[in-house]
């Protein structure tokens, strides 16, 4: 087994050696601006470490830890156009940077490109990759237009955002695991157990993720802080501020958040995170995180391998905790 970093360290490198640009150069400089603008290479690496736990070898799992890679860097690249942010691992957003357009396009020649790198796999295994892959991209679309009706709608169950996540983020991470776990010719029993792995780390990954959206630090995080905030995403942070709120912090959220509001975008981000703090929201959505967390590891243990093949991806999951990136 390889360590997290020798995993990422060799994503990076085949990336870098990935012939991306041609003509016509608006198209492709985009794709190889984000792709090389780096960020965790998280799905990649459990790619890769689920085929090599199940006895698989690196080069046996690369072109799919590619194209989960690529599929992934598309996500974000459509994302920030639906969320109109403006950075993104510390740069412009395409969009920003190019134009909609351009960032539409490009994002739809990646999902192509993704497949490209999925047709590499041995063909007998081809079949359930592809189908897995088909299952969590639409999935994921899925989760992003819940995403995006949530921001305009009110009375929201903690349960519907769950959903809204496991959908947007947690199938790909689990997913990514699956397919490494495919290629390593897990048993059926394990590949469930890795899959439900991911799916509860994916849901503690996601909450880490709207929790860092409000109180990281931007230069750090590479997104705007308070981003969520601004575009009356319906986190974890607002739906648990509402369920704790009294009348005064209910009133000031409703503000805030007001349809017809027109709070400076400086000012609107201060008072919901005054009102974050007063209900000491940090503290419950830390409380949620680990929850999942906790309840993911109990499927690792499932899985009937021996405890030295689950040392790095425990390493993983605990590093994902504790992040600021
Ligand atoms: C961002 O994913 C999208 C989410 C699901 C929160 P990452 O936080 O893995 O982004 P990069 O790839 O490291 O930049
Ligand atoms: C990401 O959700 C989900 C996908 C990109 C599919 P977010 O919108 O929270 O991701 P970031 O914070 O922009 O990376
Ligand atoms: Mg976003
Ligand atoms: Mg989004
Ligand atoms: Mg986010």
């Amino acid at each position: 087994m390889h360590t997290i970093e020798e995993y990422q360290r060799i994503i990076n490198q085949r990336i870098r050696e990935l012939d991306i640009v041609k003509a016509p150069h608006e198209l492709y400089e985009p794709i190889k601006y984000t792709i090389e603008l780096g960020g965790k290479r998280l799905r990649p690496t459990l790619c890769l470490l689920a085929a090599e736990m199940f006895g698989a070898t690196i080069e046996d799992a690369l072109s799919s830890a590619i194209a989960i890679e690529i599929f992934h860097n598309f996500t974000l690249i459509h994302d920030d156009i639906m969320d109109q942010a403006p950075i993104r691992r510390g740069k412009m957003s395409v969009y920003r940077k190019w134009n909609e357009n351009i960032a539409i396009l490009s994002g739809d020649a990646m999902m192509a490109m993704a497949y490209q790198y999925l047709l590499k796999n041995n063909p007998d295994r081809l079949y359930p990759i592809i189908e897995t892959f088909n299952k969590f991209a639409i999935e994921v679309c899925e989760g992003q237009q819940f995403d995006m009706n949530f921001e305009s709608e009110n009375n929201l169950l903690l349960s519907d955002y769950i959903h809204m996540i496991r959908l947007k983020t947690s199938v790909l991470i689990a997913g990514s695991l699956k397919i490494g776990a495919i290629i390593g010719g897990a048993q059926e029993e394990d590949i469930q157990n890795l899959y439900a792995f991911g799916e509860n780390i994916g849901i503690a990954f996601q909450l880490k993720d709207d929790y860092l959206d409000v109180f990281s630090n931007q230069q750090k995080f590479g997104k705007q802080t308070g981003g969520d905030i601004l575009t009356n995403k319906k986190t974890f942070l607002l739906l648990k501020a509402y369920e704790l709120a009294d009348l005064a912090s209910k009133k000031e959220l409703d503000t805030c958040f007001a349809p017809d509001g027109n709070l400076e975008p400086g000012d609107k981000i201060e008072r919901v995170k005054a009102v974050y703090r007063k209900l000491k929201v940090k503290d419950e959505t830390e409380k949620e995180m680990y929850k999942y967390y906790r309840l993911a590891l109990t499927f690792l243990d499932k899985i009937q391998l021996p405890s030295s093949h689950k040392t790095e991806i425990t390493k993983l999951a605990d590093n994902l905790m504790i992040r600021d990136v």
